[in-house]
């Protein structure tokens, strides 16, 4: 039985770090095991020009501990007045590493989104010309659409007339819960790739709703069926370079999950790693952790895998139940299985 398992350092293609007293606490969980980080613009107000940007990251490397050797790739969030050049200009300077693109009023955060995606077109084409990567929150936000559908629905109404209108984008479909999104992927082989996250790896719709509401399995897009968690699970462990791990950490504090209407979000970043150990290994394919976490993530986006490595062993982990913010506990996910692998 393997005992450790050294691998390149990982990275987290997906992740919120929220600001100011919330950033300062949950930043060193991510930093304490990946190297770079592709960081989520949806704060309040939106980080939406690169001004914007420059600012957050500069926040962020304010807020590292010392010592630690993190990259926040930063993001630009899409509105419908977001000008092409400052886009352009903030790529070219190295500032940013892409552009999210929310359906307006998808989930937390979204309302400065896109609602006419016409209005982005100019935006997206030029994107397409300096291959800068679009990441994509693939949900509708049609009243009349289930929300177990909206994913799916996503894919046909927008992501797929996006991506003929634009055949150049690079894309990158976000956090993906369904078999259609990673058939999807499979179908497409050029500039198309998918992040998933470590809990919908492990939950499914089941988790959230039998036997008692868990609010801290809420989380947008919402985990589905168990064919959807099986289907995720399979791409996950294929080695397919096209998936690869995108956290979508979100730490929102207990008392504003546990209210009537709750925020979405699960915060994974301390126990991912071994989270992600245990369903590899659950499915045969540690040989194929690597690659999810620290590889081919990298390699869509165009940087170097990490030189540095991270070395799991087999004991079972020591990780909080939750972490304390000025603004109150946020608690950490409980993937509710045993974990059998530690970061050394
Ligand atoms: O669960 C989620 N939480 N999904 C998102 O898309 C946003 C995120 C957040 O910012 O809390
Ligand atoms: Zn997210």
């Amino acid at each position: 039985m393997t005992q450790t398992l050294t691998i390149r350092r990982p990275d987290d293609w997906h992740l919120h770090l929220r600001d100011g007293a919330m950033l300062q606490a949950v930043l060193p969980h991510t930093a304490a095991h990946f190297a770079r980080a592709i960081i989520m613009p949806n704060l309040v107000p939106p980080v939406v020009t690169g001004a914007d940007a420059a600012a957050y990251r500069d926040r962020i490397l304010d807020a590292l501990p010392s010592g630690a050797d993190f990259k926040p790739l930063m993001t630009l969030y899409l509105t419908e007045d977001t000008d092409a050049d400052d886009v352009a200009a903030a790529h070219a300077s190295g500032l940013i590493t892409a552009v999210k693109l929310y359906p307006a009023g998808a989930t937390t955060n979204s309302a400065s989104g896109v609602a006419n995606f016409d209005k982005v077109a100019a935006v997206l084409e030029r994107m397409a010309e300096i291959g800068l990567p679009l990441c994509t929150h693939g949900e509708v936000t049609d009243a009349n659409v289930d929300i177990f559908d909206r994913e799916a629905v996503f894919i046909d109404r927008v992501l797929n007339p996006i991506r003929r209108a634009h055949p150049h984008l690079r894309v990158v479909m976000e956090h993906i819960t369904t078999r259609n999104a990673v058939e999807y992927v499979q179908a497409h082989d050029t500039n198309l790739a998918a992040t998933i996250t470590t809990h919908h790896l492990v939950i499914n719709r089941n988790h959230i709703l039998a036997g008692g509401i868990k609010p801290h399995y809420y989380c947008l897009p919402v985990a589905k069926r168990e064919e959807h968690r099986l289907a995720l699970r399979t791409a996950a462990t294929s080695g397919d370079a096209r998936f690869f791990l995108g956290t979508d950490s979100a730490p929102h504090t207990d008392a504003n999950k546990l209210l009537p209407c709750g925020c979405a979000g699960c915060f994974t970043a301390p126990n991912t790693m071994s989270i992600l150990a245990e369903v590899f290994e659950q499915d045969g394919a540690l040989d194929k952790l690597e690659g999810f976490t620290s590889l081919n993530g990298p390699a869509f986006y165009g940087l170097p895998a990490n030189d540095a490595t991270l070395t799991l062993t087999r004991t079972a982990p020591s990780y909080p139940g939750h972490v304390d913010t000025e603004e109150g506990p946020v608690t950490v996910f409980d993937p509710d299985i045993p974990l059998n692998w530690s970061v050394a």
